[in-house]
């Protein structure tokens, strides 16, 4: 079969990694894809947000099976887009998709079917959030409703803050149509956990529990950014707790989505806090983690592609989802600058010699082939991911590899799995 991939980033790669390992796969291409994309498949460049430039594709192909790797797509509706042509898509339709793309679709669906999360209250006009503020104590949560890139949410530790963030939201429309409808919430305390399933509409299959660094700097310090490494399994979630997780944070929500008519089909994502009072959702997600894809897909023995397959036809509960009982990790390389503005066309060295390692893949994420070789396109440039036999060896392993890997201006965050080894 013929598969085509969209996006670009590290996620995408570790994607195509795996399905262009499957024996059902011929052929494989990648839209727009990075440098790491064009050793699986063919690079075409077409844009994520390119619903007709992507749907054309697929036809022009004969592609099988569409594989978004991030949100922009689905949330825009190129599930719905592919299905008027009969190409199967791996993802949910916009409508289910607005589990991911409005926060506050989010939080009504998740009270009404009793999953846990933290109280809040919706907002369209700036007074009415305002007055309610005065009532509240701090800290609370600001969030745009709308997708913002990862940037859409302030944790307000004031009064004054809080007010910020609604006028930067609200009124300066620092995020565009995404900030005219707010959330505010209520803080949760605790350490976060990425709770990912395989769905098919009815029947689910979580992945094992991961652990994400969101922030920049070590010791999770510094603005957020998309993540600067992930490991998996997260001793923090484990195993003996996956099932009632499932009951708590995956099924409901199938249910109420079946219950609308628009079944949730691809890869429900539940952003975690583990709480005094057990697991609340911060968020939910229509699609895999970048990086959580990456370690993830490393210890996924089953064939990605069949899983995928059986999503789209309502039959997961037929196949088989196999991991190794080793650990991953992953450790994102940025560039100098990142999450802010950074410069570009690095030449990037070591790879090949850090893939020798055993157990070492080097995914690419923000780079692109030029005359010279591999140069860095991006501010998350590659995610350096190992197996190990447990999670100190993994992170040994990654970040032997992480040492024989360079580009100028390069950096990493060092502590990757240590809240996994402290426990
Ligand atoms: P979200 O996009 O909703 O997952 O929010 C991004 C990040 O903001 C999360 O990963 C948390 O670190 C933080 N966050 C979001 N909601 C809350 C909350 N209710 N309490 C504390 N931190 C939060
Ligand atoms: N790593 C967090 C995310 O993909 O949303």
């Amino acid at each position: 079969m013929k598969i085509l991939i969209v996006g670009a980033g590290g996620r995408e790669h570790a994607l195509a990694w795996k399905l262009s390992q499957s024996p059902l796969v011929d052929e494989l291409f990648i839209a727009p894809g990075n440098g790491g994309t064009v050793l699986e498949g063919t690079n075409v460049a077409i844009k994520d947000d390119d619903l007709p430039g992507i749907v054309a594709l697929a036809q022009e192909k004969q592609v099988d099976l569409v594989v978004p790797g991030p949100e922009l797509p689905l949330v825009l509706g190129l599930q719905n887009a592919l299905e008027a042509h009969n190409i199967a898509c791996f993802g949910p339709s916009a409508y289910a998709a607005q589990l991911e793309g409005s926060k506050a679709f989010s939080k009504t669906i998740m009270r009404e079917a009793g999953v846990p999360t933290a109280d809040f209250a919706v907002f369209d006009e700036f007074e009415d959030a305002k007055n309610y503020l005065e009532r509240q104590t701090f800290p609370i949560v600001v969030k745009a409703d709308g997708l913002a890139a990862g940037k859409g949410v302030v944790v307000a530790h004031t009064k004054e803050e809080a007010l910020d963030a609604l006028q930067s939201m609200m009124i300066d429309k620092a995020f565009g149509m995404a900030g005219k409808r707010v959330v505010i919430e209520e803080a949760l305390v605790g350490e976060e956990a990425s709770f990912l399933a395989f769905c098919d509409g009815e029947h689910c299959v979580p992945m094992t529990a991961c652990q994400d660094h969101k922030a920049v700097g070590e010791g999770d310090t510094g603005p957020n950014t998309g993540g600067m490494g992930a490991y998996c399994p997260a001793p923090i979630l484990p195993e003996s707790e996956y099932a009632k997780t499932t009951d708590l944070v995956i099924k409901p929500i199938l249910e109420a989505l079946k219950k609308r008519g628009a079944p949730f089909q691809g890869i429900l994502y539940a952003g975690l806090m583990m709480t005094a009072d057990g697991p609340k959702v911060l968020e939910y997600n229509a699609r895999f983690g970048d990086p959580e894809c990456q370690p993830l897909l490393m210890r996924l023995e089953s064939d990605l592609a069949e899983i995928m397959l059986a999503c789209c036809q309502g039959r997961l509960h037929e196949v088989e989802v196999k991991w190794t009982p080793q650990t991953a990790l992953c450790v994102v390389m940025a560039a100098k600058g990142y999450p802010g503005s950074y410069s570009k066309g690095m030449a990037i060295s070591g790879i090949d010699t850090a893939e020798k390692l055993d157990g070492v893949k080097v995914f690419q994420a923000g780079t692109t082939v030029a005359e010279a070789g591999t140069v860095t396109s991006g501010g998350r440039v590659l995610g350096v991911t190992a197996l190990g036999d447990n999670l100190a060896d993994a992170k040994k392993q990654a970040y032997q590899a992480v040492d024989l890997v360079s580009f100028e201006n390069g950096f990493y965050r060092r502590d990757i799995g240590d809240k996994g080894l402290a426990r």
